[in-house]
């Protein structure tokens, strides 16, 4: 490498950070990540999808691509969002872009000013928590329970902080399977959620990432087949149903919003990906929707019935999510599973502790555990090596006095 001789100390601009790039990291037992079975990506399906479109539109490839992305992939979107979430919309009003993380950010950025407050869930999606820090929010947690947010503790919340002068501008919320609990919230929730927020001029956004991956149970009516008033912004992904490598997700916004989200995207969306993905999807995606979820059941019941043999009786607790990727742990009071991550990542299990997923700064004697990527046994297995990491570190041992 070159000798650096150039001193650009100087010449950053102030919103640059100097941050660690994030390699990931994968643990023998890799719970730490919400991503699929890497068997179920459909690896034939996608280059064959991919050489049909190549063969009747490639020559498409020459131009700069559309920033909403290619207009057929947005029609399906379009027909998915009306069958299985209860709404039309026009697809000029769909917006594909590199992942839902992105679509997230970009409406973040329509939506918000240094200081602005906004409410998630007490504990939420650590990557949508960042982009909220980012971009300055003062961001605060709303309570939850077993089905998530609860409406008359959210109101009394933006009752206190609108009282404190920080009155709250957005709620972004996971309805379905919220990350990272694995709850849903009930329509009759929705209904009265969407109500405190007309009474109190908020917008919603509404992300649906793993609405699709339900193994039980009935899905919630959508916040946005609720109400189209404009209040809701709703955010999709390609990355829970085929892969995270695809960097596909989209969102739907009125035309304004959608527009001011659209002036921070300086590019287009990949139209070589775009183009597998619609024709793969425009031919089998609902057999390969059953098909992973087919995959996933035998790994949450393995996680479930190991946490059950090797947590039972030690103080902790386990949501059992009907569908998703991933389930939530409470471990006794006195337990930092923040500390314990990279002892347990050593010995070979990866997990994400409570306190990423923490607004309000706590969730330390908490951790998320994704089971999609492993096998059922090796679910089995890692949960196992976890708690024998735990009994080994004296997790379980109540300390005098405590
Ligand atoms: C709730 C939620 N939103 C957004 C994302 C970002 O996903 P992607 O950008 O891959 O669509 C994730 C990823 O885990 C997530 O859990």
């Amino acid at each position: 490498m070159a000798t650096k001789t150039f001193d650009l100390s100087d010449l950053y601009s102030e919103a640059s950070i100097d941050t660690e790039i994030r390699v990931p990291k994968h643990a023998k037992y890799d719970f730490a990540t919400a991503q699929p079975d890497p068997s179920s990506i459909p690896l034939k399906g996608l280059t064959d999808a991919l050489a049909s479109m190549l063969e009747k539109q490639g020559t498409d490839l020459a131009y700069y691509p559309d920033a909403r992305g290619i207009p057929e992939l947005r029609e399906l979107i379009a027909g998915k969002l009306e069958r299985d979430d209860g709404f039309k919309v026009s697809p000029d009003n769909i917006a594909v872009v590199n992942g839902s993380a992105e679509a997230n950010f970009l409406v973040i950025k329509a939506l918000i000013n240094p200081g602005d407050t906004v409410i998630m869930e007490h504990y939420v999606y650590s990557g949508t928590l960042a982009q909220f820090r980012k971009v300055g929010a003062d961001v605060v947690g709303t309570p939850m329970d077993d089905d998530s947010i609860i409406p008359e503790k959210l109101e009394a919340l933006i009752e206190r902080l609108t009282a404190e002068g920080r009155k709250p501008k957005v709620l972004y919320t996971i309805p379905e399977f919220q990350n990272p609990t694995g709850s849903t919230l009930p329509t009759e929730r929705r209904k009265a959620i969407l109500d405190i927020c007309h009474r109190h001029h908020m917008a919603l956004i509404e992300d649906e990432c793993y609405t699709d991956l339900r193994y039980e149970g009935e899905t919630q009516e959508s916040f946005r087949s609720l109400d189209d008033s404009g209040i809701v912004t709703y955010v999709g992904s390609f990355s829970k149903i085929l892969a995270p490598g695809l960097r596909l997700g989209y969102f739907v916004a009125d035309d304004e919003l959608l527009r001011r989200a659209l002036s921070f995207r300086h590019t287009g969306t990949n139209h070589l990906t775009s183009l597998a993905v619609y024709e793969y999807l425009n031919r089998e995606m609902y057999e390969h929707i059953d098909h992973i979820n087919g995959l996933n059941r035998p790994k949450r019941d393995a996680a479930l019935s190991s946490l059950g043999e090797n947590f039972g009786g030690t103080g902790t607790t386990w949501t059992s999510p009907k569908g998703s990727l991933y389930l939530w742990v409470t471990f006794p009071e006195h337990v930092n599973a923040t500390e314990l991550m990279p002892i347990a990542f050593e010995a070979g299990v990866g997990f994400n502790s409570g306190a990423s997923f923490a607004p309000n700064g706590d969730g330390d004697h908490c951790a998320r555990i994704c089971f999609g990527y492993e096998t059922p046994e090796k679910v089995r297995d890692g949960i196992a090596l976890l708690a024998e990491v735990m009994d080994r570190e004296g997790s379980f041992k109540v300390s005098p006095g405590a």
